[in-house]
């Protein structure tokens, strides 16, 4: 995409934003690739490294929880150490400025969180929670490293699981609910950071197009929904959305 064509659609974007008093968003491991968290599917992407089937299932837990919880105990280690990057605030601000405002991530990073934002909803769960295997007691568990592998559940000394949504697994329905109500009450949608590869948060911005919304797409690559939105903006997240909110 040439640069004045570049700079033509931040301009666009930049007014589609101001003028609306209601914006969704939805976000994916690309906008925390410039806090040094590594994607899924990118050049340095986790699936390069592991394969998901091996790690990321209800299966491979069972048969190895010390195993899985090894893994997240990485990447726990490696998330500690990040920090918001400028995409995260500039949503952040965005939201403050903006009358209603909601926020769909599939990161379970919890670096909006630290940024500032408030009305987020965690599609994937968040790598900051474990989860008991007997009771679904959810409790917070910062411990880097963790005390234990695989880590217990602190009221009952069942096992703990990562409180994240693994390939398999349903997102719960009431979440799914809160997004598309998100989606059904905005304005406009703006998509950052994600390849469209997984479901349903793949499809999130095609309901939104569905339902008449304008979607903005800020993406480092094209996805397979690009033609789809009214506009794709290719380049890091952390460099054009503070030019854009
Ligand atoms: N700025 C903007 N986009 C970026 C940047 C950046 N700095 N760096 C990478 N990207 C883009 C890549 O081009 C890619 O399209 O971010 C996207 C990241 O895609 P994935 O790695 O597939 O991550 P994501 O879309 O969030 O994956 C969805 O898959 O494995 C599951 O549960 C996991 O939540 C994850 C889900």
């Amino acid at each position: 995409m040439s640069g004045d064509n570049i700079q033509h659609n931040i301009q666009k974007a930049r007014e589609l934003i101001a003028g609306a008093a209601n914006i969704c968003v939805l976000t994916g491991a690309g906008i925390s690739q410039e806090s040094g968290v590594p994607t899924f599917r990118g050049e340095d992407g986790l699936w390069r490294q592991y394969r998901a089937e091996e790690l990321a299932t209800p299966e491979a837990f069972y048969k190895d929880p010390k195993l899985v919880w090894e893994w997240y105990d990485s990447r726990r280690e490696i998330i500690s150490k990040a920090k918001p990057n400028p995409a995260h605030y500039a949503l952040a601000e965005l939201e403050e400025k903006t009358p209603a405002f909601s926020l769909i991530t599939q990161n379970i990073d919890g670096l909006h969180r630290l940024a500032g934002s408030k009305n987020i909803v965690e599609i994937h769960g968040n790598i900051w929670q474990t989860r008991c295997t007997l009771t679904g007691v959810v409790e917070e568990n910062h411990d880097v490293p963790l005390k234990e592998l695989p880590p217990k559940c602190a009221e009952t000394g069942e096992l703990a699981r990562p409180n994240v949504v693994w390939f398999g697994e349903m997102i719960p329905a009431a979440v799914i609910d809160q997004c598309l109500n998100f989606i059904e009450s905005c304005e406009l949608m703006l998509i950052i950071g994600t390849s469209a590869l997984v479901q349903p948060a793949a499809s999130m911005g095609v309901a939104a197009k569905q339902r008449g919304k304008p979607v903005i797409e800020l993406n480092l690559d094209p996805t397979p929904n690009t033609g789809f939105y009214d506009i794709s903006l290719q380049g890091k997240a952390g460099e054009i959305l503070p030019q854009i909110v």
